[in-house]
């Protein structure tokens, strides 16, 4: 990741995270979605962590269209913009999860760079971050359509539409693939709880 413009700032050491994570009894770690609109990411999310309040853990989500309301209202959908929208969030995403929270985003982040980069801001803390493709056709995707943003993405309404007039980069080796046209949620959602009980993220 770049320098900060800043120069005359020092890093503080506090509560190692380790010791942190002893006392609150619970690992931090990232899990971050990606996928085409209405692939399914946020519902997933969503019942992921509800799934894991239920369980008495903590965790908390950061879904696309809610952080572009607060933090990242100033940014639009141009490959720039989409980039510092997922540094921000792998940014925020960090602080969430060091705080001993299962953090969950729900972001397309179409750009393998940009994800590797979101990847590389919580390496660089040893915060475990987890990619999840979720997976659909772009013909399935099309077809859902909840919100009509391919519909008028097609007929030229909305610019740079991911899938329609914008790249999306799938991940090459995510740590794991959900494929949403023959999965359930309840089954996606077992299948990634499985995945943190079995690596002791929770
Ligand atoms: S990105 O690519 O990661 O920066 O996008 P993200 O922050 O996840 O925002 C995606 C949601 O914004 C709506 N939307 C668009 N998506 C893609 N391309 C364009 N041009 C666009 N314009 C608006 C859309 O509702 C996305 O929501 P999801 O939940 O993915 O369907």
């Amino acid at each position: 990741t770049s320098e900060p413009v800043s120069k005359n700032i020092v890093w503080h050491e506090g509560v190692s995270q380790k010791q942190r994570e002893e006392l609150v009894g619970q690992r931090g770690v990232t899990i971050w979605f990606t996928g085409l609109s209405a692939s399914g990411k946020s519902t997933l999310a969503c019942a992921l962590e509800l799934e894991l309040l239920q369980r008495g853990k903590r965790a908390f989500r950061l879904d696309g269209d809610n952080v572009r309301f607060g933090l990242n209202k100033d940014l639009g959908f141009s490959p720039k913009d989409r980039e510092e929208n997922i540094r921000r969030v792998g940014e925020v995403a960090k602080l969430v999860a060091s705080s001993c929270t299962t953090t969950l985003t729900a972001f397309i982040s179409p750009y393998l760079a940009d994800r590797a980069l979101a990847r590389k801001i919580h390496e660089d803390s040893s915060i475990p971050f987890l990619e999840v493709f979720v997976d659909a056709p772009l013909e399935e995707v099309e077809k859902r359509d909840p919100k009509g943003l391919y519909a008028k993405a097609r007929a030229g309404v909305i610019k740079e539409f991911t899938g329609i007039s914008a790249p999306y980069e799938a991940p090459e080796k995510p740590e794991l693939h959900i494929k949403t046209n023959e999965t359930s949620i309840e089954e996606g959602v077992a299948h990634i709880v499985a995945y943190l009980e079995k690596n002791n993220f929770i």
